[in-house]
């Protein structure tokens, strides 16, 4: 094609690659569908586990179906010892960094690695959901110097993360704020992480190798580092007067404040609004209502970015959430990758299904046609 016919498209903005049925996301009115089930709907009346099934399964289980998935889920949530002495290997590492790594680990033992049929990949994909949550918490009892907490089968999928992650019996509200942190994580189409999946996926690589192109993409700032970078952003503000001052410093510095734009989102972020709400109780259930009001006083002073499509997305108050569960800030990309694994597998199983190799172009802009010269004649 000649050079002046060809359109870059740089980050792919506003290119479809595929079709898809799992997730639909409306930028300009902030409407997100997962299978067509509004989000709003979800986070009012789903659990984390029911959202998993109608992901998997484009549709929403009966009960005995929603119990059969959850005591599949249960059956595989404890890790393989060789997986646990990676773990300890790795301690020191970065949560991320030591969850990517025994994705690896699991996927070199999982039972049915070779296999690559839609049940297998259902299987994986199930085992991947339930250990997610066991990788994280063992690694953060681990790097403390404490046993790791045996999962629990008389707790549900958030509360069971909580409990291996403390030891502690967890507070009914704050399982109740996990379960709906995951759900509100759980998928959103062809975000870099999903895409870096289903690249992987084209390839017909396996299931495990495609989740660990996913956790890759999701540890970067843009993406799913965000979360950290808001909590960072309120301890350096410090007080809720301090906000305004704070934020127009930074813009004038032409710097981003982390948790707010979207590549899609041209209005709010619909999920924010649950996180926000959750922020806010959370905040006063643990006597806390200063983080919340400086984070509040960030959204403010932020308004005029309204002018350019810029909103609050779904990191921005995350960080909050996590931060009033008692959850280190280097553990919230983990936290957004135990939300999104059943996303991510949604997507690998669906590229699997009606695959085309993903394979774009690069438009060459380097010279042509050099000259060899002998490395005696280089100067
Ligand atoms: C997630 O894709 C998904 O679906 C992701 C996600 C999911 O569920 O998987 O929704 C999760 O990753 C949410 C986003 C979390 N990241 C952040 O909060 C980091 C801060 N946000 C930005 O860096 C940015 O908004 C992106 C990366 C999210 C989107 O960037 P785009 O679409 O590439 O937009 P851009 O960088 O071209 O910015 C357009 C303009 C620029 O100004 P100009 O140069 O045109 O003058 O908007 C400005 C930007 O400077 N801008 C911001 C800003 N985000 C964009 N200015 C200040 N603060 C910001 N946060």
């Amino acid at each position: 094609m000649a050079a002046e016919q060809v359109v870059v498209h740089k980050g792919l903005e506003g290119i479809y690659f595929d079709t898809t049925r799992i997730c639909h996301i409306d930028g300009q009115r902030g409407i997100l569908l997962y299978r067509g089930y509004n989000i709003h709907d979800l986070a009012a009346n789903a659990t984390y586990e029911e959202v998993c099934y109608l992901l998997l399964h484009d549709r929403l289980p009966t009960k005995q179906e929603l119990a059969e998935f959850d005591a599949a889920l249960k059956a595989s949530r404890t890790l393989p010892q060789p997986v646990m002495d990676v773990i300890r290997a790795f301690k020191d590492g970065h949560p991320m960094d030591v969850l990517r790594t025994a994705v690896s680990a699991l996927g070199t033992i999982d039972p049915d690695v070779k296999d690559m049929s839609p049940e297998a990949n259902l299987r994986k994909g199930i085992r991947l959901i339930a250990q997610f949550p066991t990788i994280v918490a063992a690694h953060e009892r681990i790097r403390k110097g404490l046993e790791p907490v045996p999962p629990r089968d008389d707790l549900g999928h958030a509360a069971n993360f909580l409990w291996m992650l403390k030891g502690e019996e967890p507070d009914p509200d704050a399982a109740r704020a996990m379960d709906l942190d995951f759900i509100l994580h759980a998928e959103h189409s062809s975000n870099a992480s999903a895409f870096a999946a289903r690249v992987a996926a084209s390839t017909l690589a396996d299931m495990h190798s495609a989740v660990v192109a996913a956790i890759a993409a999701l540890k970067g700032p843009l993406h799913g580092g965000a979360a950290e970078a808001v909590m960072e952003m309120v301890e350096a503000i410090g007080e809720p007067e301090r906000a305004e001052a704070w934020v127009q410093e930074q813009l004038a510095a032409k710097k981003r404040i982390m948790g707010f734009g979207h590549r899609v989102y041209k209005t709010e972020d619909p999920r924010a609004r649950h996180l926000r709400e959750l922020s806010r109780i959370l905040g006063e259930k643990y006597g806390d209502p200063k983080t919340f009001q400086i984070l509040q006083n960030i959204e403010k002073a932020m308004e005029p970015m309204r002018a350019k499509g810029i909103y609050v997305n779904v990191d921005f108050y995350a960080g909050s959430i996590y931060h009033y569960l008692g959850i280190p800030a280097d553990l919230y990309i983990p936290i957004f990758a135990i939300g999104r694994i059943v996303g991510w597998v949604a997507h690998i199983m669906e590229q699997y299904s009606d695959n085309r190799l993903l394979r774009p172009l690069l438009h060459y802009v380097g010279p042509m046609e050099r000259e060899w010269v002998p490395i005696e004649q280089r100067g």
